[in-house]
């Protein structure tokens, strides 16, 4: 039987699935790079995830690598360098669209809790010091009617479009480094400065890796008008973290909703001590479905490399 280690412990239904073919270990934390390059060098397949450091002074440390396939558990595969790992002879999986809808749904989740400041309110009421009904108190942002600009319009940026258009009457403009159609009627904007001015709402939804890292800096924010609202479901490191806080302080943005971080689970004490932002802790993907049904996917793609068939997931 061919050895199978999955980096962090899935759900039952998944585990069950994988023993079908595999002599299974599970392992119980995110892997740092020794513990990547021991992994590669002991298991046939691996199942790896977010947090492990397979870049590619990970393939060049293990030397002799016994691992053939990586069906990595996660649409995002930033956290492993796909050329280093091909150089290394091995083929690489991920699991995209089963989780196009859950991380979408917490974009939506986001540009709500954001703009009607659920975070801040619910913080209130937790406190004791609400006073009661009041015209003039806790006032946020419509969101019906409003302008949401989507930065990079994949799977994920083509599902916030539909449920902000078809849920919420938006109008849907947005940014992609090529051509490429909206599912609803939106404008494609080529100038990233220009969405973000233009947008009452930005969310950012573009992979993560080199090609975006910072996208969103000092200067793609202070295009920003002051009443705009940012919202992050990507990846922490398209966004210049430092730069963001700075424009919620001083107020050049009116808020944020981020469920992504730069050093994930690090997240700036700056950043939580602000009021104007609801921080979430990677919740994208998080639901029970979506996770047995990315965790199936995975086992899927490796049990298909044990059968020598092209992985159909493959990146
Ligand atoms: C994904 O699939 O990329 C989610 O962000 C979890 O890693």
């Amino acid at each position: 039987m061919k050895t199978l280690f999955i980096s962090r412990e899935p759900l039952p239904p998944v585990i069950e699935a994988a023993r079908e073919m595999f002599d299974v270990t599970i392992g119980t934390e995110a892997l740092d790079r020794a513990a990547a390059a021991t992994a590669l060098q002991d298991y046939d397949a691996m199942i790896p995830t977010l947090g492990d450091d397979f870049g590619a002074e990970t393939f060049a440390a293990a030397g002799d690598i016994r691992c053939k396939v990586l069906a990595n558990f996660g649409v995002g595969y930033n956290h492993i360098d796909v050329d280093a790992a091909k150089a290394a002879g091995l083929v690489v999986s991920n699991t995209p669209d089963v989780l196009t809808d859950a991380t979408a749904d917490i974009g939506m989740t986001l540009i709500l809790s954001t703009c009607r400041r659920a975070g801040e309110g619910e913080r209130l009421l937790r406190s004791g010091a609400w006073g009661g009904f009041g015209p003039k108190s806790m006032l946020g942002t419509h969101v019906t009617g409003k302008t949401v600009g989507i930065v990079g319009m994949g799977r994920i940026g083509a599902a916030v479009a539909r449920k902000c258009h078809h849920g919420f009457d938006m109008k849907v403009i947005y940014h992609n480094r090529s051509r490429k159609d909206a599912p609803v009627p939106a404008e494609q904007v080529d100038s990233l400065h220009d969405l973000m001015h233009r947008a009452d709402i930005v969310v950012v939804t573009v992979p993560g890796g080199p090609a975006t890292t910072h996208l969103i800096d000092a200067e793609a924010l202070a295009a920003m008008r002051p009443e705009g609202i940012f919202v992050n479901i990507a990846r922490g490191e398209v966004v210049d973290e430092a730069a963001l806080i700075d424009a919620l302080e001083a107020g050049t943005i009116a808020g944020a909703g981020l469920d992504v971080y730069e050093n994930e689970p690090h997240v700036p004490e700056r950043l939580r001590a602000l009021e104007n932002c609801v921080l979430l802790p990677h919740l994208g993907s998080a639901t029970y479905e979506t996770r047995v049904a990315m965790g199936m996917m995975a086992v899927d793609n490796a049990k298909a490399w044990a059968e020598g068939r092209p992985l159909p997931q493959a990146v």
